[in-house]
Parts: structure tokens; C-alpha cells; sequence
């Protein structure tokens, strides 16, 4: 497990570094999902930095995965754009996970947006739809990347997650999306450790305890963002439809269908940076 004195020295080596290197501060982090790229292309004066470069950052392993950061402009903002983000189904602690919200502070980020490939749960999500994230369901319980922090260096280990995600970004999440006619909706997203997909039984149990789509990641730096204070943001790509009635889900299903909505997805970003 990683305690305080470890966690602070990966942050301090991986912020230290960045900071030297790029020599100014940013003020919104995206962090992108299983196959999504496209967001890169919208911005400009980029600068990209393999995480294998980035001392006290872990290398992702996932194949859709490119594990780099990629930094820039959007409209006035100051991007991070974390291209690849890490998951505890390859072994990793949920601390360890979030080290890149935590360095995104550390260079002055008080905005993050979250995405994510996501089965879909709740009858009304199809295929390709991007689902503003209103709430979520933290079924990872058993690691949290607070677990063990010993001081409060990052903040009360004790975060109040009434209102993780910050009502006014949901709201301008889903303006964006209507006034550009991209194919929106929202719902409660939950975590699983995966990286096995859901049995028909967990589906049935999902679906009743109130989740509108399923997924593997972002929950713990969700968790982390809102104990740095940070305003948080999330959409879920729906990838399948995680029904009864799925059959072929597979990894490749689940990178091709985000291929396709990834143009929809970047669009989204790019509309809600440009009116922060
Ligand atoms: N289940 C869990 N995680 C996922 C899925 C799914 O159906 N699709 C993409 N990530």
C-alpha cells in the first residue's frame, strides 16, 4: 500500500519535473478514457510527454491506453490533457491511480474533467450517447485512495462526497450537448474492479440499486479531485449496452464504439472549456 510519505514523494517528483519543464501553470486537467483521443486535436500549442517520462507516474498497460500527457491551450484555458489513465484491475492502488489528478493540482488545475468508456444500464441509453455524469456509485469500496493517508497534506481524509460532481458543469455539460446536437444524456455511473465484463446477475443488481451505466475507472480520482477541492466534471462513452441481452462484449466492441463517438465526446469538451 502506498502511505502519505510515499504518495507525497511521487506527487513532488512528477509535479517538480513537469513544472521545470513546462514552466507554467494550468488551470483545467481532462483525463481520457479507453479509446478516446480525438480532444487532442482540439487543442493548440500542444506539448506531449510520455508518462514513461514522468518520474513517480506508473505507465498504463492497457492496449487503447496511449499513456501520455499532452499539454495546451483551448479557447483561454491551459489544458493538461492526461491521454490514458491507470485502473486497479492492472494491479495498481486506487492511490496510486489518482497520482495524475493530484500532480494536475500540484500545477494549478481547479477544474477536472473526467471520461470514460461505460456499459449502458438504463433503457434510454443507446450506443455512441455521451452520459454527463451526475452522480456515481463507488463500488470499488475495498481501496480507496485516501486508505492510509496519515496527515492532512491533500486535504480531510474524510471527503464529503454529497455533491461530487459540480452541479453548474452538469449543467453547462448538457447545454453544450443540446445546443450542438450531439447525442446526450445523464445518469449515475458505477465503478467496478473488472477487468471482467458483468454477469447477467450483476446487471440485474446494478440496474436496481440505481445505476445507469457501468464501468472500471474514474470513481477513485473523482474521489481525489473533490478532496483537493477541485470542480468536478464526467461523461461516460457508452461502449455496449450492458443488457441481458449482450452477447459479443469484448474489448475491441468496447475501443470500436469509442472510436466512433470519440469526435461527439471531443466536441463536448471543447464547447464546455471554451464557455468556462
Ligand atoms: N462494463 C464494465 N466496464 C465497461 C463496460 C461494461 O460493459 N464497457 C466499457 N467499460
Amino acid at each position: 500500500m502506498m502511505d502519505s510519505n510515499h504518495l507525497k514523494h511521487q506527487v513532488k517528483l512528477a509535479a517538480d519535473e513537469l513544472a521545470g519543464k513546462l514552466g507554467e501553470t494550468y488551470d483545467i486537467a481532462v483525463v481520457l478514457g479507453s479509446g478516446l483521443v480525438n480532444f487532442v486535436n482540439k487543442m493548440s500549442s500542444e506539448r506531449v510527454i510520455p508518462y514513461a517520462e514522468i518520474p513517480g507516474f506508473p505507465v498504463s498497460t492497457v492496449q487503447g491506453h496511449a499513456s501520455k500527457l499532452i499539454v495546451g491551450t483551448v479557447g483561454h484555458h491551459r489544458v493538461l490533457c492526461f491521454a490514458g489513465r491507470f485502473h486497479s484491475y492492472e494491479g495498481y492502488d486506487a492511490a496510486e491511480i489518482t497520482v495524475p489528478v493530484r500532480v494536475a493540482r500540484a500545477l494549478g488545475a481547479q477544474t477536472a474533467l473526467f471520461t470514460n468508456a461505460a456499459g449502458g444500464i438504463a433503457d434510454n441509453l443507446h450506443l455512441g450517447d455521451l452520459m454527463i455524469i451526475e452522480d456515481h456509485l463507488n463500488l470499488l469500496t475495498s481501496d480507496s485512495p485516501l486508505r492510509g493517508l496519515s496527515d492532512e497534506l491533500f486535504g480531510s481524509k474524510f471527503v464529503n462526497m454529497y455533491s461530487a460532481y459540480d452541479a453548474a458543469l452538469v449543467c453547462l455539460m448538457n447545454s453544450v450537448g443540446k445546443a450542438r446536437s450531439l447525442p446526450i444524456a445523464s445518469g449515475v455511473y458505477a465503478a467496478l474492479s473488472g477487468p471482467q465484463f458483468e454477469t447477467k446477475a450483476e446487471i440485474r443488481m446494478l440496474k436496481a440499486i440505481g445505476a445507469d451505466a457501468v464501468g472500471m475507472s474514474t470513481v477513485p480520482e473523482v474521489i481525489v479531485a473533490n478532496q483537493e477541492g477541485m470542480r468536478v466534471g464526467g461523461v461516460s462513452v457508452i461502449t455496449d449496452l450492458a443488457t441481458e441481452t449482450a452477447t459479443a462484449l469484448s474489448h475491441q466492441q468496447v475501443l470500436a464504439t469509442a472510436q466512433k463517438a470519440d469526435g461527439f465526446l471531443a466536441e463536448l469538451l471543447t464547447g464546455v472549456i471554451e464557455a468556462l
